[in-house]
C-alpha cells in the first residue's frame, strides 16, 4: 500500500504481485523491485483512494477475513511445557484466583503421545481426566485449543500415518514420500493440494474431535519447517531423535540435492537471511505435489493449503464457526485463519515490533493477529511483562505463550503483572462488543481491527510513520509504554478531541494535532477515544460468555467546545457459533447509533435492524456517557424507551495538555445518564438541553 500526500490531499493505492515462487523484494524509498524466480507476473492494482478503500478492494479479490467466534476475542493462555493435565488445571484455577479474565486454555504438543498429531499421552493427559476437565471448563464457557503440526510421524503403529499412507496423501520425492524431521522424528508431509489429502485430513480431525472435543486448532511449523535439509533417509539401527538433547537437531541421514535447477536455481534468493540453498530446512524444492506441481512453485502455499483443509475439516464437524491459528500465511489466509507472529523474543525491541507486525497483517487481510505476550523466549523481565500485557490486551488476538525452556510467565506469576493485566484486560473485556463489531466490519469490508493512525487521519502526514501507537477501529487509540524504565509516553494526538477511556473526565484537544507527554505508571496504559464516536461497551467480566450478558453502556464523544456536532457508532451481535456471520435469519442484530448536538440540544437515538435476536437475549442499554459538551448543566431530559430511576449527572472534564494551537475549548462537560432500561433490539431516542451561562 502506498499513501502519499499531494498538495495537502492524501491518496492511497495498492499493488499485489500474486506469485507463490521464491522472491526478493527491495524497497528503496521511491521504488519497489521484485526479483521472482518463477511463476506468473500476475499484477493487481487497487485504486483506493483511502487506505480503507485499498483494503476493501484487496480483500474483495483475495477473500474477506474469516468471522471469529466471540470467545476468540477473550484472553488466551498457552505455553510449551505444560507437562501434565494438573498443571493446566492449576493455570485455570490460578487465573480465577488472581481475578484475571481468561477465555481459552491451550496445549502445545505436551498432551501428545510422542509428539504425534491427534494423539494423547496416556499417562500425563489421560483421556478420562482430560474429558472431565473439558466438561468442567466448557460448562463455564471456557474453550480449549491444541496444536497440530503438518509432519506426520513415520511409525508402523500410528493409525494417522498408516491411513495416510494407504490413501497416498504425502508429498513425493523420487516417487516415494519425502522424508523430513520434525518433533516426532522422521515424518512425511501431507500434500494439501491433493483432494484425497483434504478428505483424509478431515477424517483425522473428525476422529480426533471424537477423542477430544477441542474448540479450535493451532497449525504450527507449516512453512513447512524441517529440522533437516535435502534428501534424507531414516538411519538404520539408530534411534532418531535419541531422546537426549533438543529435538531439533537433524538426526536423519541427509544429502544436499544440487543436480536440479529447482534445488539450485541460478538466482539465489535471500532465503532465511542466510546464504543457504533454497530448500534449507524445509521441503526440498524438487519434491512433487499432486498433479506434478513442484514444491519450487508451491512452497509458499503450504501453510495456506493446510489452512483451507483445516477450515473445511472443522466446519464440517458440527457446522460451527471454526477458529484456527496458523503460523504460515499467504495472500488470502485471512479468509480461513488467525495468525500469531511466531517465536518473538522477550525483549523491548520485540514488544515494539509486535505493533508494526500486527498493523501489517491487518492490511494483508488477516486482522485477527497478535504476538506471544511477554515474548516466546528468553524469559521476560517483570517490567517488560507488565508493559507487554498492556499492549497485548489490545491485540485483536491476545495470547500469552512461552517456550519450553522459559520459566513460567502466566500473568499471575508476578503480582505487579497481575495488576496490570486486570487493568488492561478489564478494559478489553468491556470493549468486547466493539471488538466483535470490528470483526463483523473486517468480515464484510476487510477493514483491519487494529489500524495504523493514518487509516483515520490520511491527510495528517505526521501520523504516516507511526508504529508506536495504534487504533482499534476508527477511533480508539492505544498509546503504550514501549521502553524500559519509562513511566511517561510522548504520544501523538491527531487534530480534534480525544478522551481518556480509563478516566472520561480527562481530555486532550487541538486543532492541528500535537504530541502530549502522558504520565503512565507501571500499571497504566493510555487508551483514548476520538470525537464523533459512539462506542458500545459492556461491564466486562472474567469470561467473555459472562461479560456478554451484562448491560450495555454507550460512550458518546463530541469535539470539545463544538456548537454543532454529530457522532455515530455501530453494534453487531449474533449467534457466534454459526459458521456465517451475517445480518438476518433471526440470529443477529445490527444497531446504528446516532447523536447530534445543535443549539445546546443533545439528541441520541438508535436505528435497529433485525432486533429480534437482541430482544431474545434481553440486552439493554443501561447508561450513556456523553463527553465534550459545552454549557453549564443539563436539563429537560426526555426518553422514548424504558427507563427507571433515571439519574443524570454532570461532571467537568479537564484538558491534560494546554490547547497549544488554539483549540476552542478550555473545558467541557461529561453528562452521564444511568438507570436506563432501553432494549437494544428496539429503536430508542432521548434528548436533553445543555444550559448556557447567563
Ligand atoms: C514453534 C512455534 O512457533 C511455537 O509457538 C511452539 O511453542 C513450538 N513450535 C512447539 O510446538
Amino acid at each position: 500500500m502506498d499513501l502519499r500526500n499531494v498538495g495537502g490531499k492524501a491518496y492511497a493505492h495498492g499493488v499485489l504481485l500474486l506469485n507463490s515462487n521464491g522472491m526478493d523484494v527491495f524497497y528503496r524509498g521511491t521504488s519497489l523491485t521484485y526479483k521472482v524466480i518463477g511463476g506468473v507476473l500476475d499484477f493487481y492494482f487497487f485504486a483506493g483512494p483511502t487506505p480503507l478503500a485499498v483494503v476493501d478492494q484487496y480483500t474483495q479479490l483475495i477473500g474477506r477475513p474469516a468471522p471469529m467466534p466471540y470467545w476468540a476475542f477473550g484472553f488466551h493462555q498457552c505455553r510449551w511445557g505444560y507437562h501434565n493435565l494438573s498443571v493446566v488445571e492449576d493455570v485455570v484455577a490460578s487465573y480465577q484466583k488472581a481475578k484475571i479474565p481468561l477465555d481459552v486454555i491451550w496445549n502445545d504438543d505436551d498432551h501428545m503421545d510422542g509428539h504425534k498429531d491427534f494423539t494423547l499421552n496416556p499417562v500425563n493427559y489421560s483421556r478420562p481426566k482430560l474429558l472431565a476437565f473439558l466438561e468442567k471448563i466448557h460448562n463455564m464457557g471456557m474453550k480449549y485449543i491444541v496444536i497440530i503440526d503438518p509432519g506426520i510421524g513415520i511409525n508402523a503403529t500410528y493409525g494417522v500415518y498408516q491411513r495416510g499412507l494407504a490413501k497416498d496423501v504425502f508429498i513425493k520425492h523420487g516417487g516415494e514420500p519425502y522424508i523430513a524431521q520434525v518433533w516426532p522424528g522422521a515424518v512425511n508431509f501431507p500434500d494439501f493440494l491433493n483432494p484425497k489429502t483434504v478428505e483424509w485430513w478431515g477424517d483425522e480431525v473428525r476422529r480426533f474431535h471424537e477423542l477430544v472435543p477441542v474448540d479450535g486448532l493451532w497449525i504450527d511449523m507449516n512453512e513447512a519447517s524441517n529440522f533437516c535439509s535435502g534428501k534424507c533417509t531414516i538411519p538404520e539401527g539408530r534411534i532418531c531423535p535419541n531422546g537426549t538433547g533438543p529435538g531439533w537437531i537433524c538426526c536423519l541421514d541427509c544429502k544436499n540435492i544440487t543436480n536440479t535447477r529447482w534445488d539450485d536455481p541460478p538466482y539465489k534468493i535471500n532465503a532465511s537471511g542466510l546464504q543457504v540453498p533454497i530448500g534449507y530446512k524445509t521441503i526440498a524444492t524438487s519434491a512433487v505435489h499432486y498433479n506434478g506441481v513442484l514444491e519450487y512453485d508451491a512452497h509458499s502455499l503450504y501453510g495456506f493449503s493446510q489452512s483451507i483443509a483445516t477450515h473445511k475439516a472443522l466446519q464440517g464437524l458440527q457446522g460451527k464457526r471454526p477458529f484456527i491459528l496458523s503460523r504460515s500465511t499467504y495472500v488470502g489466509s485471512g479468509k480461513y485463519v488467525a495468525h500469531w507472529t511466531g517465536d518473538n523474543q522477550g525483549n523491548w525491541e520485540n514488544l515494539k515490533y509486535s505493533i508494526s507486525t500486527m498493523l501489517n497483517f491487518g492490511i494483508f487481510g488477516v486482522p485477527m493477529v497478535g504476538a506471544d505476550i511477554c515474548g516466546f523466549y528468553p524469559a521476560p523481565t517483570e517490567e517488560l511483562c507488565n508493559r507487554w500485557i498492556e499492549v497485548g490486551a489490545f491485540y485483536p488476538f491476545s495470547r500469552d505463550h512461552a517456550n519450553y525452556y522459559s520459566p513460567r510467565q502466566e500473568l499471575y506469576q508476578w503480582d505487579s503483572v497481575a495488576e496490570s493485566a486486570r487493568n488492561a484486560l478489564g478494559m478489553r473485556y468491556r470493549l468486547l462488543p466493539y471488538l466483535y463489531t470490528l470483526n463483523y466490519q473486517a468480515h464484510t469490508t476487510g477493514a483491519p481491527i487494529a489500524r495504523p493512525l493514518f487509516f483515520s487521519f490520511p491527510d495528517y502526514v505526521e501520523s504516516y510513520g507511526l508504529s508506536t501507537q495504534f487504533l482499534l477501529g476508527s477511533g480508539v487509540m492505544v498509546s503504550p509504554v514501549l521502553e524500559q524504565g519509562k513511566t511517561a509516553v510522548k504520544a501523538l494526538f491527531p487534530p480534534g478531541t480525544w478522551f481518556s477511556l480509563f478516566d472520561m473526565t480527562q481530555a486532550i484537544s487541538s486543532k492541528g494535532g500535537q504530541y502530549v507527554t502522558l504520565d503512565t505508571p507501571l500499571h497504566a496504559v493510555n487508551v483514548h477515544v476520538y470525537q464523533n464516536i459512539i462506542l458500545p461497551m459492556q461491564q466486562g467480566g472474567m469470561i467473555s460468555k459472562e461479560a456478554r450478558k451484562t448491560p450495555f453502556s454507550l460512550v458518546v464523544t463530541f469535539p470539545a467546545g463544538a456548537q454543532e456536532a454529530e457522532a455515530k457508532g455501530q453494534l453487531f451481535l449474533d449467534n457466534d457459533e454459526l459458521p456465517e456471520m451475517k445480518l438476518g435469519g433471526g440470529s443477529s442484530t445490527y444497531v446504528d447509533f446516532y447523536a447530534t448536538l445543535s443549539k445546546g440540544q443533545v439528541k441520541l437515538w438508535s436505528e435497529v435492524q433485525e432486533g429480534q435476536f437482541a430482544l431474545q437475549n434481553g440486552w439493554i442499554v443501561q447508561k450513556v456517557s456523553v463527553l465534550g459538551l459545552g454549557g453549564t448543566g443539563a436539563s429537560d431530559l426526555e426518553i422514548d424507551g424504558a427507563a427507571e430511576n433515571v439519574e443524570m449527572s454532570v461532571s467537568p472534564q479537564n484538558f491534560l495538555a494546554p490547547l497549544s494551537d488554539g483549540g476552542d475549548a478550555k473545558s467541557s462537560l461529561l453528562v452521564e445518564i444511568g438507570g436506563l432500561k432501553l432494549p437494544l433490539g428496539k429503536n430508542f431516542a432521548m434528548s436533553w438541553k445543555m444550559g448556557m451561562k447567563g
